[in-house]
């Protein structure tokens, strides 16, 4: 989503790099999947893609998209060093932890994946390089393993306290399909986006170009205070593994036992479990008004209950409500900024487009990149015999 004037569709895949990872949006369950909750993401035609060519000592990182390089001895085990290459090497860090040792290599990165727009660059980069690196050792680990690792990597070693939902969308996502993702079972289905009157929606994707300060910060108090409250509802009710078996009922019951936050964090993440599950009998359903309002209602849930909305996504949601053709919206991603996902008619999503781009910057005076977007596959490794540098 790199600032261009014109109306709207995303890039195609690139084809000659040999892996490549698409980025994602999420349509519903937000901040549900560190504690076991159901997220339904898709993933996006922006694409993070990878060459890796043999070298003859250590390991080398470089990237199209920054000036830094970063090279280490093959048994390097320093921490991170606050930039981008950590999400590589958390990869390769965490490949030698299972005892997969690459023969010394370059990687190479590339890709047009927006940084800071909630779309899940830094997963991206994790499984392009986790799908680069196996081939190049010439291991296989399932997708399973391959998304757990990657969230290992930025877990641990690049430090964020994130759940598994980019890294497993990304890495298994279908063409044409939203993914239904148990995240403690890591059980998924592939819902299509096609049934009944669903197929003649599509999901417009809206980056309000702000990221605010706090982003990375908060998202680790919002944390905080989910597993504060967490922990108070396992202590109740034994046998109670995680939100993910929370009801609303017991929560209530617990309220008195948690700060107002963690109280409020875990009804957003206890009705947007809810929400996933009825957006999956929407779409089964094929009924994109029910789907919609779903949406719009996960948003006020994540702006009044988890507080990790803003002013700015707040407008692009309550605009894009009042537009024709437009059946729901919402904020997608971590939040406090990035972008909103919107289910539109099919036959109105250009003219929704840039009814949308147009308030926001009459409002705000920002351009926002607006794309329409169909659900492409996850992660590949491409069908080419020679690899490009
Ligand atoms: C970020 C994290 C995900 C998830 C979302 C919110 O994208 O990386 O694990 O928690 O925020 O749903």
């Amino acid at each position: 989503m790199t600032g261009s004037n014109s109306l709207p569709h995303p890039p195609t895949a690139p084809e000659a790099d040999r892996f490549i990872a698409p980025a994602r949006v999420n349509l519903l369950g937000e901040h549900t999947d560190y504690t076991g909750g159901f997220v339904l993401p898709m993933a996006i035609p922006f694409y993070n893609h990878a060459t890796v060519t043999p070298a003859e000592d250590g390991y080398s990182f470089s990237s199209a998209l920054f000036e830094t390089t970063r090279a280490i001895a093959l048994n390097d085990r320093s921490a991170r060093i606050g930039q981008w290459s950590d999400y590589p090497v958390g990869v390769l860090r965490q490949l030698q932890q299972r005892g997969i040792e690459p023969p010394p290599f370059h990687l190479h990165l590339n890709g047009n994946v927006p940084f800071g727009a909630g779309v899940s660059s830094s997963a991206s980069v994790e499984i392009v390089t986790a799908y680069a690196l196996l081939a190049f050792a010439g291991k296989k680990l399932t997708l399973e393993e391959i998304a757990v690792l990657s969230r290992a990597a930025e877990n641990e070693y690049v430090g964020s306290p994130c759940g598994i939902m980019d890294q497993f969308s990304i890495a298994a996502a279908k063409a044409g399909h939203a993914l239904l993702l148990n995240t403690r079972t890591l059980h998924y289905e592939h819902l299509p986006m096609n049934q009944g009157a669903l197929a003649d929606t599509q999901i417009v994707v809206c980056n309000s170009m702000v990221k605010h300060s706090v982003a990375s910060g908060e998202y680790g108090v919002r944390h905080r205070q989910v597993m504060d409250g967490q922990a108070v509802m396992q202590q109740k009710f034994p046998g109670l593994v995680d939100l993910g078996d929370a009801s609303l009922q017991q929560l209530e019951e617990a309220r008195s036992e948690m700060s107002h936050e963690s109280y409020l964090r875990c009804r957003h993440i206890v009705s947007d479990n809810a929400r996933v599950m009825l957006a999956k009998d929407a779409m089964f359903a094929g009924d994109p008004v029910a789907l919609g309002k779903l949406m719009l209602e996960g948003h006020a849930s994540e702006r009044d209950d988890f507080a990790c909305s803003c002013e700015e996504v707040d407008f692009l949601v309550d605009t894009a409500a009042t537009l024709p053709g437009c059946f729901g919206a919402r904020l997608t991603g971590g939040g406090f900024g990035g972008c909103t996902v919107n289910l539109v008619d099919r036959t109105q999503s250009e003219a929704f487009s840039a009814a949308l781009r147009k308030a926001y910057q009459e409002k705000y005076d920002i351009v926002a990149d607006v794309f329409v977007c169909d659900a492409v596959d996850g992660a590949e490794i491409r069908n080419t015999t020679e690899q490009t540098s």
